[in-house]
C-alpha cells in the first residue's frame, strides 16, 4: 500500500499504473462500514484507492470539526489489512491552497433534511468530492447508504458536471445489535450505547406501520412518541421521502422506493440513520 500526501504525485502515480480504479472518499477514524466499502472497490476494480481527509468546508460549526477523530495511523493499518493499494492523505493546506470561490447548488436535495439543519454542508462535500473526483479519476466510487442524502447529492453532481464515474452505492454496515457503525459511535457513554440501538427497533417499527398502510401522517407521530419516551434522545427530524428525489411522501409511494431517515441526539451525540425500503 502506497499513503500520499501531495496533490501531484498521487495523480502522477495512478496515471502511470493506468489501471480501473475503485475509489472510497471517507474522512478517516474508519470503522468496518468504511473497510466494507473498500473491499468492494478493491473486488470490481484493478485498484482500490481511498482518501482520508477532515475536510473544514463541510463543517457549519468549528466546534465539531475541532472534535473530528483523527486517527490516521490506525486508519491505514486497517486498509492495510483489506488490500487497499493508494492512499490520499493530503493536509488542508494541500487540498485548499486557495478557499474555493465557486458554490454548489442542489436545489430540493440540499434544502432538506440534513440541509435544513447543517447549512453550506452539501455544498462543501460537493467541493470537496468533485476536488477528490479530478485528482484521482477513478472508474467507479463507492459511498455508504448510510448517508443516504449525499449518495442523492453526489449522484446528481455526477449527473450535471458529466463526470465520467460510476456511482456506486453501498448498504449500511451495523453493528449485530442494529446500530449503524459511525465514527461518532466512539463517543457515546456506556449508558448512551446501551440505548442507540433504539434508532434502529424505531426505524423498523415505522416500516412495518408503513407496510401495513398506515398514514404517514400516523407513522409520524408514532416515531415522535417512541423517541419522547426515551428521554436521553432528541430527535432532530423523522422524514419519510422519495429515495430518488427526497421529496416528503404524503402516501407511501407505490413504485418507487421509500426512505425513512432520522437524526436524533443521544448523550449530546448527533447520530444519523435510515431504511430504505
Ligand atoms: P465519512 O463520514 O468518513 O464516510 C465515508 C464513507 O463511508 C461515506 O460514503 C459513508 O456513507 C460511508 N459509511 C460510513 N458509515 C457507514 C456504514 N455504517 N455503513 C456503510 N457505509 C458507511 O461521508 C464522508 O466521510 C464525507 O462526507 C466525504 C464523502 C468523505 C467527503 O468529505
Amino acid at each position: 500500500m502506497e499513503v500520499y500526501h501531495s496533490i501531484a504525485e498521487i495523480r502522477d502515480r495512478l496515471k502511470k499504473e493506468g489501471k480501473t480504479i475503485g475509489f472510497v472518499p471517507t474522512m478517516g477514524a474508519l470503522h468496518q462500514g468504511h473497510l466494507a466499502l473498500v473491499e468492494r472497490a478493491k473486488s470490481e476494480n484493478e485498484l482500490a484507492v481511498c482518501s482520508i481527509f477532515v475536510n473544514p468546508t463541510q463543517f457549519d460549526k468549528a466546534e465539531d470539526l475541532a472534535k473530528y477523530p483523527r486517527t490516521l495511523d490506525a486508519d491505514l493499518a486497517l486498509l492495510e489489512s483489506v488490500n487497499c493499494d493508494f492512499v490520499f492523505a493530503p493536509s488542508a493546506e494541500e487540498m485548499y491552497s486557495a478557499l474555493p470561490q465557486m458554490k454548489f447548488d442542489f436545489g430540493n436535495l440540499e434544502h432538506v433534511m440534513e440541509g435544513r439543519f447543517r447549512k453550506g454542508h452539501f455544498n462543501g462535500v460537493g467541493i470537496v468530492v468533485s476536488k477528490l473526483f479530478h485528482i484521482v479519476q477513478p472508474d467507479k466510487a463507492y459511498f455508504g447508504l448510510k448517508d443516504l442524502q449525499q449518495v442523492a447529492v453526489i449522484n446528481r453532481m455526477i449527473q450535471d458536471l458529466s463526470f465520467p464515474i460510476t456511482l456506486v452505492p453501498c448498504p449500511i454496515i451495523r453493528e449485530d445489535d442494529g446500530l449503524a457503525m459511525s465514527s461518532r459511535n466512539r463517543r457515546l457513554s456506556p449508558e448512551a450505547r446501551k440505548l442507540a440501538p433504539h434508532i434502529f427497533r424505531i426505524l423498523n417499527e415505522a416500516k412495518l406501520k408503513l407496510e401495513a398502510e398506515e398514514k404517514p401522517q400516523n407513522v409520524l407521530s408514532h416515531v415522535e412518541e417512541a423517541f419522547a419516551a426515551i428521554p436521553e434522545f432528541e430527535l432532530e427530524y423523522f422524514e419519510i421521502v422519495d429515495f430518488e428525489s427526497l421529496e416528503s411522501l404524503e402516501s407511501k409511494n407505490p413504485e418507487g422506493q421509500n426512505a425513512l431517515c432520522l437524526a436524533a441526539y443521544l448523550d449530546g451525540v448527533r447520530l444519523i440513520d435510515n431504511l430504505v425500503f
